[in-house]
């Protein structure tokens, strides 16, 4: 089997890897992969948004399967470019992930369909949008309708600040086109929890479930981040909780989806928020999240392309699906001063031992030196049988990896070690 994987950073190379697990699978192409994931992979320089490079690429080579991992790209329809040619995907249709691509779709989703999630209003108008804000309850949220690198969702501690940001987004045009349309919700507080689930349109099955860092300094303090690190299981997705996101929220969305002739396909994430009347959606993603997929692949105890396939071709109810009971910590490197501005290229020092618990994010090769190429650098996890354990060994792992500029939270899982003790 050849497989090609569309994208290029840590959650990529954490999906390769797994995919690996398989001896069926001879070659795994990833477009455009990484100097890290290089190791894993054969890696095309090919744009992950590149939808006609990617499909003319998947035909010329023969393409078995493909993973198509970044929101881009699957909003862009490169899941129905290559279907159209023949090549079976793992990956939701344009039309269904519009789930993440448009806020405005989504919460008019939940809306019509009872799915609890915060109170909102959308705005196409930002004369409209001002006026509005002069009588509501702050805090409150602002967020862009389309996909703006996960950039696009202020919340405003004051009237004046959530006026500043409708300025930007819909007058200045700070995220072009995304920012046209808006949505402003109502400010939830509660312990935020990321589920991300397998399914076919008819079975959806959650992986374990993961908390996300999202800010760059320790104690959830500084700017938002693509996120820091991550831990698996989340202790505020208790049993209970579970059951009544499977009622009210997962199954609910499948329903809504396929009401709307937009079924979908593939890795379905929900960012949830345990709020004191319930879990509420705070966000979908139509695609595994990057980092906790380095902490929820490596507890996956079945194999991937297995499930993948069976998402694919609508047999997911029958296909076992099965999780580790152990605890991950993934610790992210970053360079010094991410997320607004930091050096690159610098060598990297792993060694050999660790490499394989190591998913790279942004590196390149020069020659055979690994230098680092971006804000965030790469992941390192740990599994064990305690979260404390595998906090304390991922937390090893980092300091044996070494390049300069490194930075890194020294608190990833903290608040979750202290959620799990407290019950
Ligand atoms: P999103 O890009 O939609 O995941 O939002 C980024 C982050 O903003 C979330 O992870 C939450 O921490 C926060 N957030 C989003 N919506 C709300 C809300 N309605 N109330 C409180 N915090 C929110
Ligand atoms: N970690 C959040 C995301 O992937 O969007």
């Amino acid at each position: 089997m050849k497989l090609m994987v569309v994208g290029g950073g840590g959650r990529e190379h954490a999906i390769i890897k797994k995919l690996k697990e398989n001896k069926d699978i001879e070659i795994i192409y990833a477009l455009p992969g990484n100097g890290g994931i290089a190791a894993d992979a054969k890696c095309i320089d090919i744009s992950a948004t590149d939808i006609e490079g990617i499909t003319a690429f998947a035909e010329e080579k023969g393409i078995d399967y493909a993973v198509v991992a970044p929101d881009d790209p699957l909003v862009l329809g490169c899941v129905d470019e290559l279907e159209k040619k023949g090549i079976p995907c793992f990956g939701p249709k344009a039309n269904a992930a519009i789930i993440e691509g448009s806020k405005v779709f989504s919460k008019n989703l939940m809306k019509k369909y009872g799915i609890p999630t915060a109170e909102y209003e959308t705005f196409s108008d930002m004369e409209a949008a001002l006026s509005y804000l002069e009588t509501a309850p702050v805090p409150t949220v602002i967020k862009a309708d389309g996909l703006a690198l996960g950039k696009g969702v202020i919340i405003a501690m004051t009237r004046d600040e959530a006026m500043q940001a409708v300025k930007e987004m819909m007058g200045d045009h700070k995220f072009g086109k995304s920012g046209e349309n808006i949505v402003i919700e109502e400010f939830l507080t509660g312990p935020e929890v990321s589920v991300l689930s397998f399914t076919d349109g008819k079975t959806v099955v959650p992986m374990v479930s993961s908390m996300d860092h999202k800010r760059a300094g320790d104690n959830d303090t500084g700017l938002n981040t693509g996120g820091m690190g991550t831990i698996a299981p989340n202790p505020y997705y208790t049993a209970e909780v579970a059951e009544r996101c499977m009622k009210e929220i997962f199954l609910p969305t499948i329903n809504a989806m396929n009401a709307e002739g937009r079924t979908f396909k593939g890795c379905l994430y929900f960012g949830l928020m345990i709020t004191e009347k319930g879990p509420k959606v705070i966000e979908y993603n139509c695609r595994f999240g990057d980092p906790e997929t380095q902490v929820v692949l490596p507890l996956l105890e079945s194999d991937l392309f297995t499930i993948m396939k069976a998402v694919t071709e609508g047999t997911l109810a029958e296909t076992e699906v099965k999780f580790s009971s152990k605890n991950a910590c993934c610790v992210i490197m970053a360079s010094e001063g991410y997320p607004v501005s930091y050096k690159k290229g610098f060598p990297m020092n792993i060694p050999a031992d660790t490499a394989a618990d190591v998913y790279v994010a942004g590196a390149k090769l020069d020659g055979d030196v690994l230098l680092t190429n971006g804000g965030r650098v790469l992941g390192v996890t740990a599994v064990e049988d305690t979260l404390r354990d595998a906090i304390a060994s991922a937390y090893n792992k980092v300091e044996t990896i070494s390049f300069e500029n490194a930075y890194y939270r020294h608190d990833i899982g903290a608040r979750a070690l202290k959620a799990g003790e407290a019950e």
